[in-house]
């Protein structure tokens, strides 16, 4: 085990091993870990993208599901950080002959590979690894568990576009049951003093998920979308995750975009609020065409600021702490 401090100045960030989920960071961590994706934000604009912070580390990427944004962002990240990256996506790998987690991961790190970033179906399936492996772990979506890295990006974003996460109302839309994004979301930005109102169809809230809250009465959950906008400072419609729902939890795509899809008349119900949006976007269904292209659009920035993100995670769980300067 190694663990690496930080000093902030007012008090002084612990991380652990592995990142599993922001349930495990402090606020002062989660704070540490974004004020350092602000200094790698700059590395992205330059015309050499590269600076030698984990010049000889190995980062591999082993993904279980399909991903496009989260492994291509961590894959730049690593490749920003000079670090050499080895993407593993399971169909091309012995997995397809029955090879278990454990024994896949073992052999990677046979290879001496100092950071393993993992996604998989199976909630838990990362803390698995971090258990069985020396190298570090990082958590990219493990099952309806966690997705540490998106909470942070989004965190990260909200401070650049409303110069804070303290005191915000964050309204998050849509299937929380299946959304590790929401899970993240919301232990991430109660950590750090937000209030959230979760807004969905009674089938797709969890009961009690407003125990996850960080700070006890900082969520709110509610099912009329309308009467949840007032006074809201970012708008978060999630995908409708229909490969996880098994039975349909709604009647159909076009009734869930009347009920809770985001549109103009709806923003206008939320004036100043920004939209995000984690990723893949069903246009027409929890977001319209207008509002994602729209002026209050921040989403293609939480692409951009997804990579700076997870440089300072990879920097701070691959050793490279230290050597930046
Ligand atoms: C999300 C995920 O996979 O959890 N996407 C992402 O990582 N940006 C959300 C989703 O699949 O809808």
């Amino acid at each position: 085990m190694s663990a690496v401090a930080t000093d902030t100045g007012a008090a002084t960030a612990t991380f652990g091993k592995d990142l599993l989920g922001l349930k495990d960071l402090s606020a002062v961590a989660v704070t540490a870990l974004l004020d350092t994706a602000e200094g790698f934000l700059e590395v992205g604009t330059r015309s050499v993208k590269k600076v030698p912070a984990l010049r000889g580390r190995t980062v591999v990427n082993l993904f279980y599901e399909p991903s496009t944004r989260t492994r291509t962002s961590f894959e730049l990240a690593a490749k920003r950080l000079s670090a050499d990256v080895l993407n593993i996506t399971v169909n091309a790998s012995s997995v397809v002959k029955g090879e278990g987690l454990i024994d896949t991961a073992r052999n990677i790190e046979a290879m001496n590979v100092d950071t393993v970033v993992i996604r998989h179906a199976a909630a838990g399936a990362p803390q698995l690894l971090a258990e069985n492996l020396q190298s570090h772990v990082i958590n990219a979506g493990d099952g309806a568990h966690e997705h540490p890295t998106q909470g942070l990006l989004d965190l990260f974003t909200m401070r650049r576009a409303l110069g804070r996460v303290k005191g915000l109302t964050v309204v998050i839309v849509g299937d929380i049951a299946h959304s590790r994004v929401a899970r993240s979301g919301l232990i991430g930005l109660t950590k750090l003093g937000a209030h959230v109102r979760l807004v969905g169809p009674p089938t797709m809230i969890p009961m009690g998920i407003e125990r996850l809250a960080e700070t006890p009465g900082s969520v709110r959950v509610g099912h009329d979308l309308d009467a949840a906008l007032a006074g809201a400072d970012v708008l978060m419609p999630l995908r409708l995750q229909l490969e996880r729902q098994g039975a349909p939890l709604f009647p159909g795509k076009r009734e869930y975009a009347l009920r809770y899809g985001i549109d103009q008349r709806r923003l206008s119900l939320a004036p100043g609020a920004i939209v995000m949006h984690p990723g893949p976007i069903n246009r027409g269904v929890e977001i319209a065409h207008d509002v994602a292209d729209g002026e209050r659009s921040v989403i293609l920035g939480q692409v951009t600021h997804g990579v700076a993100v997870r440089m300072a995670v990879l920097y701070h769980y691959s050793g490279g702490q230290g050597e930046l300067a």
